[in-house]
């Protein structure tokens, strides 16, 4: 990860990237920003002078390399900064982050009144857009190692930029799990990469369930949903508890390793990018460690179903009843509905023992979400307005996007089944909300202070968008660390 540094005064100047603003009121063209440092000599009338003859705007995204050979800076990096709020900034920090990926530091100068906020987006921007996955040495190493960002009084934003690196470390945590293939990340490697991660900061409770205990506990939904593949289940138990924490929040993320749909199984482009059917596991996961790491006051705990969904003579069958944890049977008529059954053993689970005070999931879990949303937003449903509205307000300003559905009563009939209390694949309604009602069915008496997100779509970007890599997006960490860190 980049390192980032605050400071008052410039250390090194090879490099120097200098924010441009958009034209305002009267003025008819971009202007350079006044910065909280003194530079070298000529270099704001060079700027100033150059700024008219780029075709700048001061859009954020926009940057402009200018050379100046054997002169300090020997590089000008002019970064746009629009209205200067912080979705601007980080778009802006992306746009740094890609102009200078061939430099190995950059100073940048701030603007005089740089806010905290304005640097959160910044770090962030810069931090998220230079992620890279690698699975091998092979291919060029992103040379761009430091950043330096100066500012009048680096202590007012120590807090920003901690926030920034704990959002860009655990959405890095999170695109790693979900970019992995699945040839290495089966549900037991999943649940030691918890562990490692877990080990590395203070105060974690971690349990994992093994198979035997999964079946002696009576999570048959689990168990289902893993029987056909020889990497068995588990399930993740990540518990972030500071003392003193007045309200407990459940975190549940549906973990699929792979979806290979199982005996109902999916064509070839369909089933191209199931290693990312865990998803919603990595960013729950994430978020919880990055809670434990900025030490909110509030109780996290985790649960991560982890099953492989594989076709074999052991596989569970299209008609088959599932106990779920807890009693409630399901008929499953289509094996590749399986996110809300490992998620339904998790739901009963928290509901029964752990009691939270809020209860809320994310799952890749249909592709109907991409059909009904498109590929940014992730489809969000809960009978709770004020819940509903906390966190679409935390997904908006972590620069992430969802949109309320509804859980429509006429739906609900959908569900019934002949052979058990419950269908799991409806063949009717409107495919990402029956499966919401299918959930809220497990959420017992927290019915109303639950929420569920369907993140299949803004999982993962086809290519680099702004402050997006190609792949795995980490979809979830930064809007559920935003959110959390609202509550006391
Ligand atoms: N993992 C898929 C959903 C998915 C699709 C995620 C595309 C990301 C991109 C899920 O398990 C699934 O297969 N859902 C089915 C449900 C259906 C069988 C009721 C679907 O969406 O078709
Ligand atoms: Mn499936
Ligand atoms: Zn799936």
């Amino acid at each position: 990860m980049l390192a980032i540094r605050l400071l008052a005064e410039p250390e090194r100047l090879d490099t120097l990237a200098l924010p441009v603003r958009p034209a305002r009121g009267e003025e008819s063209r971009p202007e350079p920003v006044s910065v909280t440092t003194a530079l070298p000599a000529g270099v704001v009338e060079e700027v100033a002078a150059l700024v008219p003859a780029t075709r700048l705007t001061g859009a954020p995204g926009e940057t402009y390399a200018h050379l100046r050979p054997g002169r300090t800076p020997g590089r000008l990096l002019l970064v746009g900064t629009g209205d200067g709020d912080e979705a601007a900034w980080r778009r802006a920090g992306a746009a740094l982050a890609r102009a200078a990926r061939d430099e190995t530091y950059i100073t940048f100068a701030l603007p005089d009144d740089a806010s905290p906020a304005a640097v959160r987006g910044l770090v962030e921007g810069l931090l998220l857009a230079s992620y890279r996955f690698r699975l091998t040495d092979a291919g060029p190493t992103p040379s761009l190692t430091d950043v330096d960002l100066v500012v009048a009084d680096p202590a007012t934003h120590a807090d920003a930029v901690e926030a920034a690196r704990t959002t860009g470390r655990m959405t890095a945590l999170a695109r790693d799990l979900t970019n992995m293939p699945s040839s290495v990340k089966n549900p037991q490697w999943f649940a030691e990469q918890v562990r490692a991660a877990a080990a590395d900061l203070p105060d974690l409770t971690l349990r994992v369930r093994e198979p035997a205990d999964l079946a002696a506990e009576g999570f048959g939904g689990i168990l289902a949903v893993g029987a056909g593949s020889v990497n068995g289940p588990r399930l993740v138990e990540l518990d972030w508890h500071p003392a003193g924490a007045t309200t407990h929040v459940v975190l549940v993320g549906k973990g699929i390793t792979f979806d290979t749909g199982g005996i109902s199984i999916k064509p070839v482009p369909a089933m191209k990018l199931m290693r990312k059917d865990m998803a919603g596991a990595a960013a729950v996961v994430g978020a919880t460690l990055g809670a434990a790491a900025l030490r909110l006051p509030v109780r996290v705990t985790t649960l991560a179903p982890l099953a492989e969904n594989m076709v074999s003579g052991s596989a569970f069958r299209p008609g088959d009843v599932v106990r779920h944890y807890g009693g409630v049977t399901s008929e499953t008529t289509n094996s590749d509905a399986e996110g809300r059954l490992v998620l339904a053993d998790a739901l009963a689970y928290a509901v029964r023992e752990l009691k939270p005070d809020l209860l809320v999931d994310l799952a890749t879990l249909t592709g109907a979400n991409a059909v009904a949303l498109g590929k940014r937003h992730g489809a969000l449903y809960s009978e709770n307005d004020g819940l509903a509205a906390d966190v679409l307000a935390a997904v908006d300003a972590a620069g992430e996007a969802a949109w309320r559905m509804p859980l429509p009563a006429d739906y609900v009939e959908y569900l019934g089944s002949d052979l058990a209390d419950l269908h799991s694949s409806p063949d009717r309604g409107a495919g990402s909300v029956t499966a919401a009602l299918y959930l809220r069915e497990f959420t017992g008496d927290l019915r109303d202070r639950w929420l569920h997100i369907d993140m299949s779509a803004p999982s993962w970007a086809d290519g680099d968008d702004a402050e997006l890599t190609g792949g795995a997006t980490g979809w979830g960490v930064r809007s559920l660390l935003r959110w959390l860190a609202t509550l006391r």
